[in-house]
C-alpha cells in the first residue's frame, strides 16, 4: 500500500495545499475526489480532464477569509483571475464575498458575463489599451491599478471624456526581488510593472493637476509568485506604508488602500514547505499595526489577491498513458494524452509536479518512471523521475496542484483541442468548459 500511504502522508503535510481535501481512495483501489470514483469520471468525461474541487476552492477561500478576520477588520480579498479565468470559479469568487483582480479587458468581459460584483472589481496590467480602459470606465470596474505614465494619461483622457471619476491605484515597486525561495531588497527593481519609487511625486503631481477625475485611494505592490518566506512580504508592506506617510507629510493627504498582491506558495511535491496562510495574515497584519502606529496613520483596508494559493491545489489533471519506452539502461518514458499546451509549467518554469496512478492506488511504488507529454517537443516533459507503480497503457496518470496556471496558460500547440474542465462538489460533477473539437481549432480559419 506505499502509494496509498504516499497520498495520506502529503495530506497531512502541514499546509495542506497540495491535494484537494476531498479526496479519497475506494475498495476497488480507485482515487476519489468529491466521492467521485476517477475512472467513472473519465468514463462520462474523456481524458485528459481538468477537475477541480469545489470544496476545496471554498475552503482555502475560507481560511483566507477567517484568517484575516481573525486579526484585521476591514479588508478585501481579490481572486487573481489569471491563475484560472473562467465564468464558474468568478461566480464560486464573486458568492463568496471574494473581489476581482483582473489583467485584461478579456478577464474583464468574462467577469462582467459572469455578473461580478464589478465595484470589487480591480483591473491590473502593464499595457492597457484605450479599449480596455474604456470596457472598466464603462462597466463601473472598482479600481483601475496605474502601472505608468502613459496608462495615467490615457486614464485621464478616458475618464474625462466620460465625465466619470475613476478611482485608483498606484502600482509601485519596492524593489523586492523574489527568486522564488530567496529574496533580495534591491534599490531599483529591473521590472517592466510599476512605478519606481523615485517617480512617486512625479506621478502625485500628476494625479492633482488631473483634477477630480482621478481620485487616488492608495498604493499597490506585487512582488512575484510561489514565494515561501514571509519577510519579503513584510518588507514591501512596510515600504508602501512609509510612502503613504511620504504621501501624508508633503501632500496632507491620508491614503486609504494598501494592496501587498497575491503570490503565497503552495506545496506541489513533499520537499515543498510553504507558510500558512493564517501565518501570513497573522505576520501581516502585525506589521501593518506596528508600522501605521509608529508612522502615525490610520490603518488603511488590506487588499489582497491571492491566485495560486486559492485555486491550485482544487485542481487534479487526468491523463491516460499511451506508449511506454523503455531506453537502454536508462530512463523509462511513460507517454501521456496531454501535455505542455495543457500544463506549459514545467516546460517553461521547470515547474515540478506530483502524480499517482489512479486507478491502482492499492499497488506497491514499482518503477521510477518519466511522465512525458504527447506534443512534439523533446522538452515536454511534466515528471522526470517519479516511483508509481508498474504503469500499463490505459492507466490514468493523476497530477496535482493543476488548478493554477494550467487551463489559463493552455494553447492548441500542434493543433490539439483543449481538455474539456469540470466542477465536482458532493458526488456530483458538472461541465464547466466544454473539451474543444477540431471544429473549433478551425472556427477562426478562412
Ligand atoms: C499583480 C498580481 N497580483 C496577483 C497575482 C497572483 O499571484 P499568485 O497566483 O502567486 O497568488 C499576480 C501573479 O502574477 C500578479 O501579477
Amino acid at each position: 500500500m506505499k502509494a496509498t500511504m504516499t497520498v495520506i502522508e502529503l495530506k497531512n503535510n502541514k499546509s495542506q495545499k497540495l491535494y484537494p481535501i476531498t479526496l479519497g481512495i475506494n475498495k476497488t483501489g480507485h482515487l476519489t475526489i468529491a466521492g467521485l470514483d476517477i475512472t467513472e469520471l473519465v468514463k462520462k468525461y474523456g481524458t485528459p480532464l481538468y477537475v477541480i474541487d469545489e470544496l476545496t476552492f471554498r475552503h482555502n477561500a475560507n481560511e483566507y477569509i477567517n484568517s484575516l478576520k481573525k486579526y484585521y477588520d476591514n479588508f478585501l480579498i481579490l481572486y487573481a483571475a489569471k491563475a484560472f479565468a473562467c465564468k464558474k470559479i468568478f461566480k464560486l469568487a464573486n458568492e463568496m464575498g471574494l473581489g476581482l483582480d483582473v489583467v485584461s479587458g478579456g478577464e474583464l468581459y468574462t467577469a462582467i458575463k459572469s455578473s461580478f460584483n464589478s465595484s470589487n472589481i480591480y483591473f491590473h496590467g502593464n499595457n492597457k489599451s484605450e479599449e480596455e480602459l474604456h470596457l472598466a470606465i464603462r462597466n463601473n470596474t472598482g479600481r483601475i491599478v496605474c502601472d505608468n505614465f502613459y496608462e495615467l494619461e490615457l486614464l485621464q483622457k478616458t475618464a474625462l471624456s466620460k465625465n466619470k471619476v475613476v478611482e485608483i491605484l498606484i502600482r509601485l515597486t519596492p524593489g523586492i526581488e523574489c527568486n522564488t525561495h530567496e529574496y533580495i531588497k534591491t534599490g531599483h527593481l529591473d521590472s517592466k510593472f510599476g512605478f519606481d519609487l523615485e517617480y512617486l511625486d512625479e506621478v502625485l503631481k500628476f494625479i492633482a493637476k488631473a483634477g477630480k477625475n482621478l481620485l487616488l485611494k492608495g498604493f499597490h505592490s506585487h512582488i512575484g509568485s510561489q514565494i515561501f518566506e514571509i519577510e519579503p512580504f513584510a518588507d514591501s508592506t512596510e515600504i508602501l506604508l512609509e510612502q503613504f506617510k511620504h504621501v501624508k507629510e508633503k501632500y496632507k493627504v491620508e491614503l486609504t488602500e494598501l494592496n501587498i498582491g497575491g503570490g503565497i506558495g503552495i506545496a506541489y511535491t513533499k520537499e515543498d514547505n510553504p507558510i500558512s496562510i493564517d501565518e501570513w495574515a497573522k505576520i501581516i497584519t502585525n506589521t501593518i499595526k506596528e508600522k501605521c502606529k509608529k508612522l502615525g496613520l490610520n490603518l488603511p483596508k488590506l487588499i489582497c489577491e491571492p491566485g495560486r494559493s486559492l485555486i491550485a491545489p482544487s485542481g487534479i489533471t487526468i491523463y491516460k498513458a499511451g506508449s511506454i519506452k523503455q531506453v537502454p539502461n536508462g530512463r523509462k518514458f511513460i507517454s501521456v494524452d496531454g501535455g505542455m499546451a495543457d500544463n506549459p509549467r514545467p516546460i517553461t518554469y521547470q515547474a515540478k509536479y506530483t502524480a499517482v496512478v489512479g486507478n491502482k492506488m492499492d499497488l506497491k511504488e514499482a518503477e521510477n518512471v518519466t511522465i512525458a507529454g504527447k506534443y512534439c517537443e523533446t522538452g515536454d516533459i511534466l515528471i522526470k523521475d517519479i516511483e508509481l507503480p508498474e504503469i500499463t497503457h490505459d492507466d490514468l496518470i493523476v497530477v496535482f496542484g493543476t488548478g493554477a496556471y494550467n487551463y489559463s496558460m493552455s494553447s492548441n500547440y500542434n493543433s490539439i483541442p483543449r481538455p474539456a474542465c469540470i466542477l465536482v462538489n458532493n458526488e456530483k460533477s458538472e461541465i464547466i468548459i466544454e473539451r474543444e473539437t477540431y471544429e473549433d481549432l478551425l472556427a477562426k480559419q478562412k
